[in-house]
């Protein structure tokens, strides 16, 4: 029997996440008139994507030529020749259809004179197949595009009678006897009731686990929940080494600053006054993708020139940019660098440092959104009844390193697949799943264990361990040293889970509650993430291994499945997608072009 109480909402689907994915997927649910749900932890605008600035990929050619062609192969060499090339294609294919399809439900794009939506360059994205000059193709809503997409979507989505279940949170997934998904079962933070979610398919949005790191331009809510909850389902997680650092995080708070800032114009400068990235990156220079811009700040900053009185940060310089462009193009991080760094961009460089901004692993999925659970014989065996998106999921869209405004994109155009697929596969006049009472009775146990967790550790004291040892040894930089340094520690710290110490006991509003819950699922995510890159013996996008400095193709393009159970990681490999959706004859892209080279700008 549950140990609690609980009132049953039955619905076709439930998406957990009210984010940019989780909010375009809601809405193309009930656009085909499925019964969906929405449940979130957060106000749905309030959502970690409101924090989204620069915008959104899409080949429209609204500032000059481009392809989508260009746009797949750019993503492909961007992901250092790890994402799946079925998946890449349907990206890049579908984006200006999905940016289309926003512009129509309403947001508000800036405008070219000709009231085009208006595009901006972004780091790695190139054209003519990374031979020609950079690109102007991301569309941008200001520097607050994030914010304008979901406002948008929640608004559609309301529209279409989805219902939402706000600040709910998600505890644990309710999964069959053969392994189906059928629900989730959740707690109600305002007023302690229990809820437990029956659909006929559950998707994942919960966004990613930027919080298991001590600096981040994540918001504090990001906890990889998806990803502890498939773990303690004994699902897998997948490519979670794969870390990114976004190159202009604002010195001290973490706070981001737009890669939009350089598209605009904005460069970055050491202690001697240099325009460093001429040096690393001849050709793209401040507009080469994060991983590189990371290193190189990194490698500067080691060698002695970097800036400040402990020389320890560099500089992003804006202030030669006529002040009505920064008023006009980037008025949101005018204002982050003068409260977050007491900075006028009109007249001083603003102080960066790398800042962990985004997860390329997850939860692996094929490109419609279905969770794969990967076995030796079958490594794309979908999970029925469940679904992940965004930066919860792997689809694997980014590989080893995302490009800037690929991740806006991947929100809307995976969002919308995974409607688009649940339209085909949940059959709306069928009965509801009979739910695994025994699940659900192990969801509430979990739950109430937590709560009344008597150990000596608190919550707050485990979580700065975690966050301050996946800072130091799962960094830009990485060693065999550190990283083995930092599996021992993070085993160790795994271990103190079971003695927690939870002091509030209540229901409602219980915060202290809460972040543990929050922290049981940070930690599986950090664990296959330091255990995960200690394994890998290569460099790749944003994994840079100094003792194995070059990538390793034929060994290690492969993607990194990890299982973890307790503070134990099992470790397998599955083979990366190599062939694309079409051919060159059907208007698609030559393997020949995406074939595996050297990764210069
Ligand atoms: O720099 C930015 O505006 C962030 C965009 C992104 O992560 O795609």
């Amino acid at each position: 029997m549950a140990a609690y109480e609980y009132e049953t909402h039955d619905y076709d689907v439930v998406v957990v996440g009210a984010g940019g994915a989780g909010l375009r997927a809601t809405l193309g649910m009930a656009e085909q008139g499925l019964r969906t749900a929405c449940v979130t932890k957060v106000f749905p605008t309030r959502s970690h994507t409101v924090a989204a600035q620069g915008g959104i990929a899409a080949s429209l050619s609204n500032m000059g030529p481009d392809h989508w062609q260009w746009h797949m192969y750019d993503t492909v060499k961007g992901s250092d020749w790890l994402g799946d090339t079925d998946a890449m294609e349907y990206l890049a294919r579908e984006a200006p259809k999905a940016v289309y399809e926003l512009e129509h439900y309403g947001v508000p794009f800036s405008r070219t004179e000709e009231g085009k939506i208006y595009q901006r360059p972004f780091g790695g994205h190139t054209t003519e197949f990374g031979e020609g000059p950079a690109v102007q193709r991301t569309c941008a809503a200001a520097d607050r595009t994030g914010h304008a997409i979901l406002h948008t979507l929640y608004g559609q989505s309301l529209k279409n009678n989805a219902e939402f279940y706000i600040e709910y949170f998600a505890i644990d997934l309710i999964m069959s006897e053969d392994g189906q998904c059928q629900g989730v079962v959740c707690w109600k933070l305002d007023d302690g009731t229990m809820h437990v979610f029956n659909a006929k398919m559950v998707v994942l949005a919960t966004g990613g686990y930027g919080r298991a790191y001590f600096s981040a331009t994540s918001a504090h809510t990001c906890t990889g929940d998806g990803g502890g909850m498939v773990a303690r389902a004994g699902l897998a997680l997948q490519d979670m080494e794969f870390v990114q650092f976004h190159p202009t995080g604002i010195y001290g708070s973490g706070c981001l600053i737009t890669e939009g800032a350089r598209g605009e114009g904005g460069y970055l400068t050491n202690s001697e006054g240099e325009r460093f990235m001429e040096r690393y990156a001849p050709q793209y220079k401040d507009l080469a993708p994060r991983d590189y811009v990371s290193r190189s700040m990194t490698m500067e900053i080691r060698e002695g020139r970097g800036v400040g009185a402990e020389g320890d940060h560099i500089h992003l310089n804006l202030s030669h940019l006529p002040a009505e462009a920064l008023a006009e193009r980037l008025p949101g991080i005018s204002e982050s660098a003068k409260i977050f760094a007491g900075v006028d961009v009109t007249k001083e460089p603003i102080p960066v440092l790398p800042t962990v901004h985004y997860n390329m692993g997850g939860i692996p999925t094929n490109y419609w959104g279905e969770v794969l659970n990967p076995t030796a014989d079958d490594p794309t065996a979908v999970v029925p009844g469940l679904m992940a998106v965004g930066e919860a999921g792997c689809a694997s869209v980014h590989g080893a390193n995302r490009l800037g405004s690929n991740s806006l994109i991947d929100l809307v155009v995976f969002g919308r697949a995974a409607a688009i697929r649940a339209g085909k596969v949940v059959d709306a006049e069928a009965p509801n799943p009979v739910l695994n009472q025994a699940s659900v009775d192990k969801a509430f146990d979990r739950f109430d264990a937590v709560r009344n967790a008597s150990g000596s550790v608190p919550t707050a004291e485990l979580r700065l361990e975690m966050q301050k040892t996946m800072q130091a040894d799962a960094a830009v930089f990485r060693t065999a040293k550190t990283m083995a340094e930092g599996v021992e520690k993070m085993t160790a710290i795994a271990a103190k889970m079971d003695d927690l110490q939870v002091t509030d006991r209540s229901l409602v509003w219980n915060s202290d509650l809460m972040e543990t819950l929050e922290l049981a699922n940070l930690m599986p995510n950090a664990l296959a993430t330091i255990v995960g890159a200690e394994a890998r013996k290569e460099s790749r996008g944003a994994h840079a291994h100094e003792d194995f400095s070059e990538r390793d193709d034929e060994n290690w393009r492969v993607h990194t499945v990890s299982r973890v159970e307790g503070n134990a990681v099992e470790l397998s490999y599955r083979p990366v997608i190599v062939d694309p959706l079409t051919t060159e004859d059907q208007g698609g892209i030559s393997l020949q072009k995406i074939a595996p080279k050297a990764r210069t700008f």
